[in-house]
């Protein structure tokens, strides 16, 4: 048995994952680790999955509410989505399987703001919580249990659970012990301020305390965390990076930022991580980053002495990376800190941080609404995840996308966003290859030209015409032909390209 269980009487509930399984009931509420393909349990998914399939092929119902920190992996939220094993799904998931079955409408899924998520559990929001699911690096001989590649809504889920499964991840490092800064949020109504002032502020503990009373089962497992590998930089992601180094710049120019002042949050996704590797070459040092993910950039900032803090809730490390990790995690451990979800994306503390907030889309319109989440305003993607915490809470909030997607078949920029998950009020700079709308300080007709500035060449005649059509209207604060207002998604629907039979 594994040295990693230190506590005797965990040991005594070592069993397989199949055995603990059998805890999880038809239409039992599952509250699981995991965070962007980190720290999500390696066996009870697969277990799970079997007994729905199991369940299914006798004609019986089989079928869990799950609840995570973000996304997962495919030994996670694929296998389970595959069986028709899950019911009901929040807060956010990535996985192209899952994605189907709800855009297929075999599965519900709720999108909600990830600072939100843990609070909602606690106060009861998806009813009680039957099982936590939770993978650990290790169980110390007191019980207590410490965090592997990510912490997420793990103490809320511990804490509100009925029943607990651990899983004790032998591939995890053990070096992560120290990086986890474990944080209680004071229920309602007795709410504190969090003692966060700066990047690197510890403030609570590097382990969770937990009820053991409540712990049925223990697996052991040794598995790696699964991410998808970046994809490779291209010109045009070269160019968005450089394009944000400009709008860096400027700040710097208009004497709202220093070279060694720069607070970072930078969201999930191929864009986010190319615009980091662009921050090697440039002026900035001293980098920090109060964040939600640890991606592969930030690794390389770290490594290159360019960024000193980083604090975010997980990993979301390439396999290359995360490997890395494992072998580098002491030195790692001394610039970052992982939090709880309620703690790496409180707004009270993004508000203080004053950091410059960057995260990918879907689209923006003209008048600079965002929409991060839904394809033609009914497919989901992923979920808004920690976007709409950062934007809504930093000093500056940039959105950076390819002005164009599926070859040029969708324009990022279009009349009217077809679903928004970021209004005009919150997103303040938008930046595709062609550079970076600044749309501060500007009324809404006024952005209208800016954001057509940095649409692909293909779409500008065909916005602004769009712009020319809606300023015959009546009504001037934001101009709109609400009949046309949509045409780029129905030219899509109708023809497989925004442009239509143009
Ligand atoms: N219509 C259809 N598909 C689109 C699209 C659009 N307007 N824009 C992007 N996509 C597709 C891309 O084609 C790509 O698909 P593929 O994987 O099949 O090639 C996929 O979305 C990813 O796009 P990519 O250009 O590689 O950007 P990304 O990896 O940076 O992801 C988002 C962009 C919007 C999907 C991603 O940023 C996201 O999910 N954001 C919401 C959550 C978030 O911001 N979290 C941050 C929390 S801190």
């Amino acid at each position: 048995m594994s040295e990693r269980i230190a506590s005797a009487e965990f040991r005594s509930k070592v069993m397989s994952a199949e055995e603990a399984a059998q805890f999880v009931n038809n239409g039992d509420t599952v509250g699981m680790s995991g965070f962007t393909g980190a720290a999500y349990p390696k066996a009870l998914p697969t277990a799970i999955a079997n007994r729905a399939k199991e369940a299914h092929s006798k004609g019986d119902e089989y079928a869990i509410n799950l609840l995570t920190g973000a996304s997962t992996a495919p030994d996670c939220d694929g296998v389970l989505a595959e069986a028709d094993a899950i019911n009901y799904r929040m807060p956010y998931q990535s996985d192209p399987e899952m994605r189907n079955k709800i855009n297929a409408g075999a599965m519900k899924y709720q999108d909600i703001h990830l600072s939100h998520s843990g609070l909602q559990v606690e106060q009861g929001f998806f009813g009680h919580l039957d099982v936590a699911i939770v993978e650990v690096c290790r169980i110390t001989e007191d019980g207590h249990l410490v965090p592997s590649s990510g912490v997420g809504n793990n103490v809320e889920y511990l804490e509100s659970a009925h029943k607990i499964i651990i899983e004790v991840n032998s591939w995890q490092s053990l070096e992560l012990e120290g990086m986890a800064d474990i944080y209680r949020v004071p229920h309602l109504p007795n709410r504190t301020p969090i003692p966060i002032n700066n990047v690197n502020d510890r403030i609570g503990e590097t382990f969770i305390r937990i009820d053991t009373n409540k712990v049925v089962a223990v697996v052991e497992t040794d598995s790696p965390d699964r991410n998808s590998p970046f994809k490779p930089f291209d010109e045009t992601s070269k160019q968005i990076a450089g394009n944000f180094l400009d709008f860096l710049e400027g700040e710097v120019r208009a004497g709202r930022l220093t070279y060694d002042g720069y607070i970072m949050q930078s969201g999930v996704g191929n864009v986010p991580n190319a615009v980091m590797a662009g921050l090697l070459d440039s002026k900035f040092e001293n980098i920090k980053a109060y964040t939600e993910v640890v991606q592969d950039g930030m690794l390389d900032l770290i490594d290159a002495g360019k960024m000193t803090q980083a604090s975010a809730t997980s990993f979301a490390l390439s396999p290359e990376y995360a490997e890395k990790m494992n072998r580098e995690a002491s030195t790692y451990r001394k610039s970052l800190v992982l939090r709880p979800l309620q703690i790496s994306n409180s707004p009270e503390v993004i508000r203080r941080m004053g950091l410059i907030a960057s995260n990918g889309m879907i689209e923006a319109d003209i008048y600079g609404n965002v929409n991060s989440t839904h394809v033609a305003g009914t497919r989901i993607m992923n979920g808004i995840g920690g976007s709409g915490d950062f934007t809504r809470n930093a000093f500056v909030s940039s959105f950076i996308s390819p002005s164009v997607a599926k070859g040029d078949a969708i324009s990022a920029v279009v009349p009217f966003a077809s679903h928004i998950d970021h209004t005009e009020h919150d997103a303040m700079v938008v930046i595709t290859e062609y550079g970076y709308a600044d749309l501060r300080g500007l009324a809404p007709r006024e952005r209208a030209p800016k954001m057509i500035s940095i649409a692909h060449p293909d779409y500008r005649p065909l916005l602004e015409e769009y712009f020319e059509r809606a300023q015959q209207n009546k009504h001037q604060h934001t101009p709109h032909n609400l009949r046309d207002a949509l045409s780029f998604h129905i030219n899509l629907d109708e023809t497989g390209s925004m442009k239509g039979n143009a």
